[in-house]
């Protein structure tokens, strides 16, 4: 609900649980009055207070108390007597900066969608929009910020929109939000990495001073996810005040909070300024991606359960968003580069007796494409190894009872490729420097529209040219050498303009091929991010397949993206990226709860007691996949050497708990974990156990867990409810 009192010029946005509260001064500045849980009214009980503090800059003169510097903004500039870490910041012949002032607002009905950039979206009856038009009078600027409350879902959509008028403007940093709260006493969550080690759960007291993550890879970045959010200190799973605010893009970013000598918290999150500025002429806009905002007083798992009901519901927009995931197994780690269709055929055909439902034909089925060297760009089959082509191949794989998906990774050239041959300016370089490698590729530049249509075209003929209902969209490099255009004096638009091109080609396949699956990959989470899942509802989390390194990677995903989005996979042992050697049920256990299940091993290598267990994970996946890919996740007790998670259905009748304990240990104490989300009234019947429980029990004393002395060790409980 939007609601705008122009007696005191309020602005009062309201969710079912949290309230957003502006104000218009009478100077026309843009003030921020509230942010938290909901109120019904707002009647200024935090009074504006105006007080003359040493330093600080007024714009007016013969007032000593109105400072910029001291107030709460709604949206900030730089150089005009702000000090803190502006939302904005511009430079042109006028000079640098902005002076914001209320001009003009309009509340309607909807959601705008923003024009080449992923964003949420809603029905009118779900969702209402207000933009606030702040004017510049000198330079002739005019800033729209765009509030869009989501009132069910909780979540506030936000942006800017930057338009000149009669003059042109350089813009060097515009921020998605800003927000100023009048304190400091929060605990910053991230979630930070490395490869093979994405999104781990990263909480940072906010002392005085700034803290800031971001990425200036030309993707979201293995390191860092466009994702911050302020907690309490003393925050659980179930108390306690939380605000976070997602990016919905996949490119350069930054996030931050900051202190003020105040006490006073400034936080937000948009493009990262590092290595970016945009030039608009007189008469041109320039739109920022979509931040998404919300806040809970209920603790953790509010937040996170809260977060993957909006992103299913409001940001995914493929119609796989809520249907069974197929369970998959990929070729990767089972064959590397080195298949030919025979073997393939022959682990497809092991696949399909245990019940996996797809075959994912990974890395190297095109050009010359032996190892990581040769062949990105020339998606064209590589007859040698696979004879009867993919036509053939899906057609074959099909007669086994299995869909079948192909790998990609079309933003990428190799130098030794028939496409660099052909057109080497197509690869982004700087003339007359060597290339700057990465896994011996170089990147395509998607800031040239016929680069971006050469891509479309050429994985439309591949995609169309066999019975393929699923993609995985890799990307294995970060982009380097920015040949930037170099008119107006410095110029960096390349980033955006790259993640502009990007998506038009993610918008024109996913839309010309709904039937098809799509799975993001960046060797692994490397661009696993919001505006990924708007395209591609799944995500490859890690190439670390370890159950155990798995523990806190998925995790940290399942923090704030849907369960579901999640790709986990049984890989073999000795575990390729660690040489850990766990157990197949421990293994099978941990994918299970990834959410979007699957295998990546040589099945064709294994024993028949093994293939039996895999054929029976299989059974026991589809018995709950429903529960697990669209159920209520919980986060249960845990400690560095245990975890434990439950998944509960809509109606509480099925719920499926999966316990891990890393490290057998002497004396160990025995634990108990008292699982959530039950039906308190309901009796629960756990097959294993082959014991009946009422869930009041469950929830409230809790369920001991076995005495097992064994290292990597689990064990997955299913309650049905009788
Ligand atoms: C990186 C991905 O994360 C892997 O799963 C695999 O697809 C390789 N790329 C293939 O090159």
């Amino acid at each position: 609900m939007i609601r705008f009192y122009a007696e005191n010029g309020l602005f009062h946005l309201q969710t079912c649980e949290f309230s957003y509260v502006m104000q218009v001064l009478d100077n026309q500045q843009l003030v921020h009055r509230y942010f938290g849980k909901k109120v019904n009214r707002f009647s200024s009980s935090n009074k504006m207070t105006y007080l003359d503090r040493a330093f600080a800059p007024s714009p007016i003169s013969g007032n000593r108390t109105f400072s910029l510097d001291a107030l709460p903004l709604e949206y900030s500039s730089n150089g005009l007597g702000d000090f803190r870490s502006a939302s904005i910041e511009v430079r042109n012949d006028f000079g640098v900066g902005l002076d914001l002032k209320y001009r003009a607002h309009r509340i309607s009905k909807g959601k705008p969608a923003l024009e080449g950039l992923p964003s949420s979206f809603a029905t009118d009856d779900e969702v209402e929009t207000l933009e606030i038009d702040l004017y510049d009078a000198l330079t002739d600027i005019t800033l729209t910020l765009f509030y869009s409350v989501f009132e069910e879902a909780n979540f506030l959509a936000r942006s800017a929109k930057i338009t000149t008028g009669e003059h042109a403007t350089k813009i060097e940093g515009c921020l998605s939000f800003t927000l100023d709260m009048p304190r400091k006493d929060f605990v910053v969550h991230s979630l930070m990495g490395r490869y093979g080690y994405e999104k781990e759960w990263t909480r940072t007291p906010l002392t005085s001073g700034r803290y800031e993550i971001g990425s200036v890879r030309g993707a979201s970045g293995h390191s860092q996810t466009p994702f911050i959010a302020l907690a309490d200190e003393a925050i659980t799973e179930d108390s306690g005040e939380i605000y976070t605010a997602h990016l919905v893009y996949s490119g350069n970013f930054k996030a931050f909070a900051e202190t003020s000598p105040l006490h006073h918290t400034r936080w937000g999150i948009g493009l990262n300024d590092q290595a970016f500025s945009w030039q608009l002429e007189a008469h041109q806009s320039f739109q920022t991606p979509e931040a998404l905002l919300s806040y809970t007083d209920q603790g953790l798992t509010a937040m996170t359960q809260t977060s993957h009901a909006f992103i299913k519901r409001h940001l995914v927009r493929s119609s796989f968003v809520d249907k069974a995931r197929p369970i998959l197994i990929n070729n990767w780690e089972a064959t590397y580069f080195d298949f030919t269709e025979e073997k393939i055929l022959e682990l497809a055909q092991t696949a399909s007796q245990t019940g996996i439902e797809l075959f994912v034909l990974d890395d190297g089925w095109f050009g010359r494409r032996d190892d990581d060297e040769s062949s990105l760009g020339d998606w064209f089959v590589n007859r040698a190894k696979l004879p009867h082509g993919l036509e053939g191949l899906a057609r074959s794989v099909n007669g086994l009872g299995m869909e079948f998906g192909l790998w990609f990774e079309p933003e990428m050239i190799s130098i030794d490729s028939e496409l660099y041959r052909a057109h080497p300016d197509w690869a982004i370089q700087i003339t007359g420097r060597d290339p700057i490698y990465s896994r011996e590729q170089l990147v395509l530049d998607l800031s040239q529209d016929q680069v971006c249509d050469y891509i479309i075209d050429s994985v439309t003929r591949i995609l169309e040219s066999a019975n393929i209902t699923y993609v995985k969209w890799d990307m294995n490099r970060n982009i380097t050498s920015m040949p930037e255009t170099v008119a107006n004096g410095e110029r960096y638009e390349f980033h955006h303009r790259y993640m502009l091109g990007l998506y038009r080609i993610l918008e024109t396949l996913t839309m010309r091929f709904p039937h098809i699956l799509f799975e993001s990959c960046s060797g692994g989470g490397g661009r696993n991010d919001l505006g990924m899942i708007y395209y591609m509802p799944q995500a490859w989390a890690s190439d670390n397949t370890d159950a155990i390194g798995r523990l806190s990677i998925q995790e940290g995903t399942s923090l704030i993206y849907p369960v579901n989005s999640l790709g986990a996979h049984v890989s073999a042992v000795p575990n390729h990226q660690v040489g850990r050697v766990t157990p197949l049920e421990t293994r099978g256990n941990v994918a299970m709860m990834g959410g979007a299940f699957g295998y990546e091993l040589d099945l064709t290598s294994l024993e028949q007691e093994e293939i039996d267990e895999i054929t029976e994970q299989v059974a026991t996946y589809k018995s709950i996949r429903a529960t697990v890919q669209n159920g209520q996740c919980y986060r249960l007790a845990r400690t560095s050497n245990t975890q434990s998670t439950i998944y509960v259905n809509e109606d509480q009748s099925q719920a499926v708990f999966t316990f891990v304990k890393i490290l057998a240990q002497p004396e160990a104490p025995l634990i108990q974990v008292r699982l959530k989300g039950l039906d308190p009234e309901a009796q629960y019947h756990c097959p294993r156990l082959k014991e009946t429980f009422y869930g009041d029990e469950l929830m409230n004393i809790g369920l001991t867990m076995p005495h097992v002395q064994k290292d990597y060790f689990s064990v997955q409980y299913i309650f049905n409810k009788l």
